[in-house]
């Protein structure tokens, strides 16, 4: 009798302790699917249309295109991986076969991440992915530029040590958690810091000086612009409030989220604790401007009156009021949270016009998330205006309303015109299923 007792209650011990193991195990994934979205593997793992994670995006890079991978846990992904092998590929660029990664797998920031989060990571890939049985694709760069012995010489100069982030002494924790967040998992820094000749991203943190996201040249015809503490070009008009709804919402109650932006968003920032969001728009509102002698905006009347006049013999001015007024406004102001200011937006006084020309080409649409699911859409003009209309109607945006952008020239029209671009706006990667 006493002998089943014993027995019954050690067995109902076991089934305690497989129950906790296993709500342990639920919850690692559930962290490591969080912490996927704030490093948005999914948008560079997963092809057009094709199936999450399963890889094949093609992916220009300055000696060819090279296509993502397959890291669902099938065995043509990283099912054999150990967590050893995972994290030499996530944190150190070094793929299970010992060779060198691109580094358009951003390892130099992943480099950052935690090892508790790694482990997360490593548990919702492994049981929380759907497998899916998909070969990898060989990339198009001909000998001997694919040889991969270069990358590790690259990997050896360039890549920072891992190690977990160390927050500075007596460092605000959001702030921290915001570094943590921005300069590890979120990958900013690979579009909007420039980068060196040879590919590197000239700083990877805060504390390597003013380059750090201090916007970039055009990367597949947009500009990921500055995101310091700059009034014309920066942030630093911006609240952090305003931050936030931004990045939640691909909106706020001036701007609107175009071009590589809109994917960020869509797949990943909105998808964030409204913590970690207020983390990463504080931390960027830490950043001090990169012009000691910036300015805030000067909102300046004339052109806003003479448009009202009717006087429309500035150049560009009649474009404008023909194309784009019925929307943006003749006073520059659009119409809050449906069509974007224009007027003091530090999109438009960025050093180079890519992003707005493209747009005034291709149009956009603002895209749809869960906490705001409507959207608006910016007709294309590619067909409707000549080089020439579209550099005057750049240029008078740039420089209309107290904005001080430089003007654009009809040329730059015409390369971007003839380099046939396509806007990027929040498309169908399909939703990211989770496996129980
Ligand atoms: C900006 C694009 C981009 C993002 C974001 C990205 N990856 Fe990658 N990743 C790549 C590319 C491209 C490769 C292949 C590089 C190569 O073949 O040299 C790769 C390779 C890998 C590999 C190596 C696979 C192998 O064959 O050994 C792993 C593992 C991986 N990524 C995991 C992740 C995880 C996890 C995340 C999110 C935390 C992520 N990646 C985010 C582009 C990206
Ligand atoms: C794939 C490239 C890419 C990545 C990665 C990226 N961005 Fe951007 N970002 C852009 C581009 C392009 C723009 C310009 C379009 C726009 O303003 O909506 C932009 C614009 C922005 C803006 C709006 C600035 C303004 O003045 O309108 C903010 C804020 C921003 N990014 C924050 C971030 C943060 C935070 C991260 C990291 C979590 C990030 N971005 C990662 C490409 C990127
Ligand atoms: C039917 C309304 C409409 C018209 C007409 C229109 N736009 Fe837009 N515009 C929008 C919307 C909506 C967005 C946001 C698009 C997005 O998020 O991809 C936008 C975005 C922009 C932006 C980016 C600003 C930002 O921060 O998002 C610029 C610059 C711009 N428009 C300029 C113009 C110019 C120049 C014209 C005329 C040639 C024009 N627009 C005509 C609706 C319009």
């Amino acid at each position: 009798m006493k002998v089943r007792v014993i027995a019954t209650f050690a067995a109902s011990l076991a089934w305690l302790s497989s129950c906790s193991v296993s709500a342990a195990e639920t919850d690692l994934v559930k962290q490591g699917e969080y912490l996927a979205r704030a490093g948005d593997c999914v948008a560079c793992h997963t092809a057009k249309g094709g199936k999450p994670f399963a890889g094949g995006l093609p992916m220009e890079t300055p000696i060819g295109v090279i296509y993502s991978t397959n890291i669902t846990p099938d065995k043509t992904g990283l099912g054999d991986y150990s967590f050893e092998d995972f994290d030499k590929a996530v944190r150190h660029g070094v793929a299970k076969s010992g060779s060198t990664l691109y580094p358009a797998m951003p390892y130099p920031s992943y480099a950052r991440v935690s090892q508790s989060d790694m482990q997360a990571l490593y548990a919702y890939f492994m049981k929380g992915v759907e497998p899916v049985a998909q070969e990898n694709k060989d990339s198009d760069i001909p000998w001997p530029l694919s040889m991969r012995w270069p990358l590790a010489a690259w990997r050896w100069m360039f890549a920072p040590e891992v190690a977990d982030y160390q927050a500075p002494a007596n460092a605000d924790p959001v702030i921290s958690r915001g570094a943590y967040l921005v300069e590890g998992l979120g990958h900013c820094g690979a579009c909007h810091t420039p980068r060196a000749l040879t590919m590197q991203e000239k700083a990877l943190s805060a504390t390597d000086g003013n380059t750090f996201l201090s916007g970039s040249a055009p990367l597949e015809g947009w500009i990921a612009k500055s995101l310091r503490g700059d009034h014309k070009d920066g942030l630093g008009g911006w609240s952090e409030e305003q931050l936030v709804q931004f990045l939640k919402t691909g909106r706020s109650d001036r701007s609107a989220v175009f071009g590589g932006m809109s994917d960020v968003v869509v797949h990943s920032m909105q998808y964030l604790s409204e913590n970690d969001l207020t983390a990463i728009a504080r931390y960027l509102k830490s950043l001090p401007a990169v012009d000691p002698k910036d300015q805030p905006h000067q909102y300046d009347r004339q052109v806003a009156d003479a448009l009202w006049k009717g006087d429309d013999r500035q150049r560009g001015a009649s474009v404008y009021i023909d194309n784009c007024a019925a929307c943006h406004r003749t006073d520059g102001h659009g119409y809050t949270r449906v069509f974007p200011a224009l007027a003091g937006n530090p999109v438009l006084q960025t050093a180079g016009a890519t992003s707005l020309i493209n747009i005034v080409l291709n149009g956009g649409t603002l895209p749809a998330t869960h906490a705001a699911p409507s959207t608006f859409t910016m007709p294309a003009f590619a067909w409707r205006l000549s080089d020439q209309e579209v550099a005057d109607v750049v240029s008078f945006i740039r420089g209309s309303w107290g904005n001080q952008g430089a003007p654009v020239t009809a040329g730059e029209v015409k390369d971007l015109r003839d380099n046939d671009m396509h806007t990027t706006s929040g498309d169908d990667l399909g939703q990211v299923t989770q496996k129980h």
